[in-house]
């Protein structure tokens, strides 16, 4: 019988065919920033001027990037699938919406929204982000910040998550190291209820005995090939 309730989890590794980098990769974002400085609420209270610099910076670089055939696949799966199917994306680009994907919880946040510290108005913000930013909601300057979830600040929408996670019979985790928490633990709770679950990965992740079934290789290979398997009902 097909699956009913599909959870898809994705990480860095989902976009790193567009071009993105991946974090923990050799060569990955933090090789070269340390997280404490540019990824933490203490980090941007010592150093705004230094977290905007790498928010604005990754933000430009996002400007040309292209949703891949791995994006492209799962947005498919939705369409086509018979029962439900949810992404839950680590990611803060916008490729997942970009090639179609609309039941889609951005977890960590998202690079193209500024938050308010102020007032907690969110605005859609394409340009860079500055202390001298005033918030279009508010107008107070100061407290804009990028609407990323940083190590230590409770990620988004966990209720919901969790709720979703209960209800699957399949939790699938795609290009992500699974070292961050709570995303890591998604497999254990889905597993928890019965659910089967998949990882594909470039290469086995630390978690990789986690899961029951893996498979490896680049997710524009993989996926697409994985989708076409669940729409056959195979
Ligand atoms: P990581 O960089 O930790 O892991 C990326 C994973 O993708 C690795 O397991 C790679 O093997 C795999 N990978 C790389 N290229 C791939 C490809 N072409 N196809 C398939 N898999 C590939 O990234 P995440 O797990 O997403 O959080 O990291 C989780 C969180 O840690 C991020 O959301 C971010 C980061 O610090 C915050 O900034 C709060």
């Amino acid at each position: 019988m097909p699956f009913q309730s599909i959870v898809i989890l994705t990480g860095a590794g989902l976009s790193a065919e567009s071009g993105v980098p991946t974090f923990r990769d050799k060569d990955g974002i933090w090789a070269h920033y340390d997280y404490r400085e540019v990824a933490t609420p203490q980090g941007f209270a010592r150093n705004p001027a230094r977290v905007h610099e790498f928010y604005n910076m990754r933000r430009r670089a996002h400007a040309g990037i292209r949703p891949n055939a791995a994006h492209a696949a799962l947005a498919r799966l939705e369409r086509e699938h018979a029962g439900e199917v949810w992404v839950v994306t680590q990611n803060v680009d916008a490729l997942h919406e970009g090639a179609g994907s609309r039941n889609l919880i951005h977890m960590h946040g998202e690079l193209f929204q500024a938050l308010c510290a102020e007032c907690g108005a969110r605005t859609r913000w394409v340009d860079d982000l500055s202390l001298d930013t005033p918030c279009p909601a508010c107008a107070e300057t100061g407290g804009m910040r990028p609407d990323v979830v940083w190590f230590g600040e409770v990620p988004y929408h966990m209720e919901r998550i969790v709720e979703l996670l209960q209800a699957a019979d399949l939790f699938v985790s795609i290009g992500t190291s699974g070292q961050v928490y709570p995303a890591g633990g998604f497999v254990a709770e889905a597993r928890a209820v019965g659910a089967h679950t998949v990882e594909l990965n470039l290469e086995p992740s630390e978690g990789r005995s986690l899961f029951a079934e893996a498979i490896h290789g680049p997710a524009t290979v993989v996926v697409p090939a994985y989708v076409d398997r669940l729409l056959k009902g195979d």
